[in-house]
């Protein structure tokens, strides 16, 4: 192994081979048996036999066939990553094809192999999709054995750091209906040792998060819209106010009026939003009811949207409208959390509410989280200027539900995405999907 090329710290890279062909297996263990940074822990000739064991066996790396009877590469792939997200595949193949190789990524593939395999492109390949998919790998583990490690070491330190960056907009077309509680709750059950969060308040004419976290700052979103050409992140850090909780907040204009000059340049705020990010794991942010052009570029930048809904006839009408209006911005799916708050339980008698089974199939898309009523335990919350889950009473509905749905979206926004691409066409394909399909003209 040349000096550096390896794992580094006398760490050995596990790896599961999965090929139909014995002598193709045979062929690349014998490669890997040269580098003392790799151990081949398991060897199979189906994908079935690979998905059963990868479990089990718990490898850094799975190396892939994609053409292989019984259960191919493909396939295999997506049940592998599903079950053991720690796992990171790469794929091998002897076709060249987009095609094949775009379904690869959809499946969770983190890489690709041509065959025959080059040996230094088969060294490369492992070690770099290993460093990359670690820091990932890491906080899986944590977040599955709930153990405290010192993530800070594995997400970065210090100066430069880039960070994963999940704009999540937390929405409701209902006034009332329970945005800002869960935009504070939620940004809150976010932030685990070494996880950076911001919450945003972009409600721009009666933001509540200030009120609800007992927060006043001399610097608001003003401050950062007006410069939105000339930012400096560092000058953005000072202008955050930091909660007790050491959550960061950029709070709203403070008077009503002001909102005018927020927006007026639509795309101002998800400027900022975008520049800022990169500072941070998470920005959560906080909206009104009023669906803006603003509005709608803070959107097409958010990897999530929480839309938040009532159990009630308006309610449902409004998010279903809402889905409607997603789907013709061709929004993925899976971009939006559906979320019910203010829930009665199903069993209860005299209930006023629509039962949830009823409102997931007439909005044909599945609810993320149910959030029960229970006005005393928010209410005391937002009386203390703390978010309802910072309560010793984790078990208590609704802050078990609410720290549930952070849990959630934690897991899923931070599974790993392919690194076929390298990071600036990354950023170059979510700006070129962003601004530009907007309400109505879509
Ligand atoms: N799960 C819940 N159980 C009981 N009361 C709740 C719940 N969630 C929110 N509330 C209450 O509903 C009211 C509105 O909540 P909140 O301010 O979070 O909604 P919003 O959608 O942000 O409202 P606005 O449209 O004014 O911004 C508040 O009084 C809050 O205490
Ligand atoms: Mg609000």
């Amino acid at each position: 192994m040349s000096p550096g090329s390896g794992a580094g710290n006398n760490e050995v890279i596990t790896i599961m081979l999965v090929d139909d062909i014995p002598e193709t297996r045979e062929n690349i263990k014998k490669l890997l048996a040269f580098e003392p940074d790799f151990k081949v822990v398991g060897s199979f000739g189906t994908g079935r036999e690979a998905v059963a064991q990868a479990q089990e066996l718990r490898p850094d790396i799975v190396i892939m066939d994609i053409n292989m009877p019984d259960m191919d590469g493909i396939q295999a792939t997506s049940e592998i990553t599903k079950a053991l997200p720690t796992a990171a595949v790469i794929m091998m193949s002897v076709q060249n094809d987009p095609d094949y190789l775009r379904k690869a990524m959809l499946a969770g593939a983190r890489n690709f192999l041509t065959k025959p395999i080059d040996t230094e492109e088969l060294y490369n390949t492992i070690r770099t999709v290993y460093a990359r998919n670690k820091p990932i790998a890491e906080q899986y583990r944590y977040l599955e054995d709930g153990r405290a490690s010192d993530l800070r070491k594995t997400i970065g330190t210090g100066a430069g750091e880039v960070r994963a960056g999940h704009v999540i907009v937390v929405y409701s077309p209902q006034g009332g209906a329970g945005t800002t509680t869960i935009a504070t709750n939620l940004a809150s059950g976010l932030m685990k040792k070494g996880i950076k969060v911001l919450l945003i308040d972009a409600d721009t004419q009666f933001g509540d998060v200030g009120v609800f976290l007992k927060l006043q700052a001399q610097s608001t979103l003003v401050d950062l819209v007006t410069k939105v050409d000339d930012l400096d992140l560092e000058f953005i850090e000072t202008i955050l106010t930091t909660h007790e909780s050491g959550l960061k907040v950029l709070l709203g204009p403070p008077r009503p009026e002001l909102s005018d000059e927020v927006e007026a340049d639509p795309t101002a705020l998800a400027r900022v939003v975008e520049q800022i990010s990169g500072n941070y794991d998470f920005v959560v942010v906080d909206t009104s009811s009023h669906l803006s052009e603003m509005l709608l570029s803070v959107m097409d930048l958010a990897s999530k949207i929480v839309l938040v809904a009532t159990p009630t006839l308006s309610g449902v009408k409004n998010a279903r409208f809402m889905l409607e209006l997603f789907d013709r911005l061709n929004y993925p799916a899976n971009k939006t959390a559906l979320v019910l708050n203010k829930t009665e339980d199903d069993r209860a008698r005299n209930r006023t509410t629509i039962p949830s089974d009823i409102i997931e199939k007439h909005l044909k898309h599945p609810i993320q989280a149910r959030i029960p009523s229970d006005e005393k335990t928010v209410l005391m919350a937002i009386n203390r200027g703390v978010p309802v889950i910072a309560s010793r009473d984790r078990n208590k509905s609704p802050i078990r539900e609410l720290q549930e749905l952070s849990d959630r979206l934690f897991a899923e926004l931070l599974q790993p995405q392919p690194d076929l691409l390298v990071p600036d066409e990354q950023k170059e394909a979510k700006r070129r999907s962003g601004f530009g399909l907007r309400f109505g003209r879509a």
